[in-house]
């Protein structure tokens, strides 16, 4: 498979940083970011060019804006944009969510999805391909007590591809994709220690990655739940 240009937000842990090292393994190209400054200079240090990692908020639209200018003045538009980045509030009842802590959630999940889009999806429709990956969640899907700030975001990102599927052009795809149940740091804090039951991040790269790289304008629209098992 020829080398592609993946972009990815959130690589600093978790799913972000698995899917960083196991498609640098295979060969392609990654652009990544997340806001911890530590994992970032050592991800620039372990990678060095063509892949490019640098620390962005993604909620904060003018530096999203930059880095898109940066990247792309440098490298192809991205064949695959995986919009990875997200929190989730602590556990608790809808009416005892912080003010704060709700927007938090919003800022990340939904403004900073669109962020990513509004930045770098114009040079991907120019470039004619590419592939659009908005991370959803089984909670995309259903629900739970306590998690209410979390489940409005993960709704909101299918429905937004949805609507953003119907927007591109023939020859590109926007999915919600669910990456399944993993032992994260996002799944200790609403699972607490029953995360451990869970498959850990590099468990699940090796079949997801794949999973991921065979994503194509035929499945635009489709909310996909990846094979990680
Ligand atoms: N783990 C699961 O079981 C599971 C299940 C369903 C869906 N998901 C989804 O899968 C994705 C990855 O989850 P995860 O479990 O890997 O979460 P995680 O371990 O908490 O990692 C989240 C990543 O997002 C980054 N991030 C958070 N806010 C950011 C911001 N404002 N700007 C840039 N980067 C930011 C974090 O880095 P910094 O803190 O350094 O910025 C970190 O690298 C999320 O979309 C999540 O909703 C996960």
């Amino acid at each position: 498979m020829a080398a592609k240009t993946i972009l990815i937000t959130g690589v600093t842990r978790g799913l972000g940083r698995v899917m960083a090292e196991e498609f640098i393994r295979l060969g392609h190209i990654v652009i990544g970011c997340g806001r911890s400054e530590k994992e970032i200079v050592q991800l620039q240090t372990q990678f060095q060019s063509p892949h490019n990692f640098d620390i962005v908020d993604v909620a904060d639209d003018q530096a999203v804006a930059a880095w898109a200018r940066e990247i792309l003045a440098r490298h192809h538009p991205p064949d695959l944009l995986l919009n990875n980045a997200a929190l989730i509030a602590r556990n608790a009842k809808l009416w005892k969510v912080p003010a704060q802590e709700f927007s938090d959630v919003i800022d990340v999940n939904i403004k900073g999805v669109v962020n990513v889009i509004r930045h770098f999806v114009p040079a991907m429709i120019k470039q004619g391909r590419g592939i659009i990956v908005n991370f959803s969640s089984g909670w995309g899907r259903s629900t739970d007590a306590e998690v209410a700030p979390y489940c409005a975001t993960k709704w909101a990102i299918e429905g937004l591809t949805q609507a953003l599927a119907q927007e591109l052009p023939s020859g590109m795809a926007a999915v919600p994709l669910n990456p399944g149940i993993i032992d994260t740091d996002m799944l200790r804090s609403c699972f607490g220690s029953s995360a451990s039951s869970y498959p850990l991040p590099h468990e699940w790269a090796t079949t997801a990655v794949p999973f991921l790289l065979e994503i194509n304008s035929a499945d635009n629209g489709r909310s996909l739940t990846a094979r990680w098992w």
